[in-house]
């Protein structure tokens, strides 16, 4: 067991920092930073892929709402007709999180077939909205994806909502 113990802690020394990102190829999830809603290892690079080529028919788009958002630095929305690490065709950043549309935006919407989400942070000090006590703070962002037809979801809540002090939580049951 001590042995064991002692590998983990050697793997995440090695390791540097706990996984994030990944291929998602459902067509409702979550996104979320690395033990969420504490704070971030900096500095963090994650890639979530969005990868709805065979959920897409007409009309199909990937929304990723912004419910629990709280960094508003190094946060950008990519789409792609095509995207794997060797080939990537049309991308176009979509969306950029800053300090002004962190608290205005509700969702980024893409009817391209992938939406790449990347995070990357150097530090923590100016990124964040609520770092207020030690006991209210909240770091990085648990937000959900759906891959669906249709018009986007009007009932999601966002921070804005709950006045950034409340917890909000999507009304979808994600399983
Ligand atoms: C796609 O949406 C358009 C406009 O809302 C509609 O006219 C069309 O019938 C839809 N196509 C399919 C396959 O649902
Ligand atoms: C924030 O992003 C919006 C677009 O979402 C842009 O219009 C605005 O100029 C940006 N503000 C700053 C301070 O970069
Ligand atoms: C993350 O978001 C999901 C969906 O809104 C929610 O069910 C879950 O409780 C949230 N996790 C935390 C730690 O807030």
């Amino acid at each position: 067991m001590r042995t064991f113990l002692l590998l983990l802690v050697m793997a995440a020394a090695a390791g540097g920092r706990p996984r994030c990102g990944g291929v998602l190829t459902a067509a409702r999830g979550i996104l979320q930073t690395p033990g969420f809603p504490a704070e971030l290892p900096v500095p963090i690079h994650c890639e979530w892929v969005i990868d709805a080529q065979n959920l897409a028919s007409p009309n199909t788009s990937i929304v990723v709402y912004l419910t629990q958002l709280y960094v508003h630095e190094g946060l950008s929305f990519t789409e792609y007709q095509v995207y794997d690490k060797t080939y990537q065709l049309d991308g176009r950043v979509i969306h950029t999180v800053n300090e002004t549309n962190v608290v205005q935006v509700r969702w980024v919407q893409s009817f391209q077939n992938f939406l790449v989400i990347t995070l990357k942070l150097d530090s923590i000090d100016s990124a964040h909205l609520r770092v207020l006590d030690r006991f209210l703070d909240v770091y990085g962002f648990n937000i959900t994806y759906e891959v669906a037809r249709g018009p986007v979801r009007t009932d999601s809540c966002t921070i804005m909502d709950c006045g950034f002090t409340g917890i909000c939580y999507d009304h979808y049951t994600y399983v």
